[in-house]
């Protein structure tokens, strides 16, 4: 049986995200025919939209029953051009500079700092040279609004843990924090969601000597 997180996700999140999902591809650039990877894809939302225009999209997460519900939006009319396969964020399951473009939606907010620092460095990993990485989260700080309230709200009631390493996020600033850590160069940014949510383009920069 499904736990109802997954489907509170589905049914309430991935909803309010819908147009959010769709400027993402504008405003990365991306294009059919392009290679992508959604990090931590959940229940499959921005999956979608890359295997909707006609992207080869490649989702991964760790959770079994939001996979569940990121393969049956993804499976059904054949969508041959997509994979979604279990996996920890920290140890990607595929071969260096794989993907034009590399997705992180709403997920680094969550994750404690060792496991951020696995990621980013992953998912540069897994970025082609000449490719981009996506990164859409909360805003540092959060704008005093009601979309950000919920927001909020959402994090508390998702547990101490999860709250704690939203608050660390915070309190560290955010994405440029993510950006700086991973040694990612910002190309572009924008506000979305009243403000709440900062969507991220940035390249991997050679890392130098001395860095993981
Ligand atoms: C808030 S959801 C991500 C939302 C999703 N990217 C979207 O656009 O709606 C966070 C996801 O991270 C996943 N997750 C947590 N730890 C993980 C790990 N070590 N490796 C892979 N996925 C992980 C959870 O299962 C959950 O689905």
């Amino acid at each position: 049986m499904l736990s109802p997180f997954p489907l509170f996700y589905f049914a309430v999140i991935d909803r309010l995200l819908r147009r959010i999902r769709a400027f993402l591809l504008s405003f990365a650039g991306m294009r059919a025919g392009a290679t992508v990877l959604d990090i931590c894809c959940a229940t499959g939302g921005q999956l979608a939209f890359f295997a909707k225009h006609g992207m080869h999209a490649a989702g991964i997460d760790i959770n079994a029953q939001m996979l569940r519900i990121a393969r049956s939006r993804v499976q059904p009319g054949a969508v041959s051009n997509t994979l979604v396969c279990r996996a920890n964020a920290g140890h990607l399951p595929f071969r260096d500079e794989s993907f034009d473009f590399v997705s992180i939606c709403l997920a680094l907010h969550e994750k404690p700092p060792w496991l951020q620092e696995q990621l980013v460095l992953e998912a540069r990993r897994v970025t082609r040279e000449d490719g981009f990485l996506v990164l859409m989260d909360y805003s540092a700080p959060m704008p005093k609004t009601w979309t950000a309230g919920l927001a909020v709200t959402i994090e508390f009631l998702a547990g101490r843990q999860h709250f704690l390493c939203f608050r660390d996020y915070q309190r560290k600033g955010g994405l440029k924090f993510i950006l700086d850590m991973g040694n990612l160069h910002e190309i572009k940014q924008e506000l979305v969601l009243g403000n709440a949510l900062t969507l991220v383009l940035a390249k991997p920069m050679p890392i130098g000597p001395g860095r993981v």
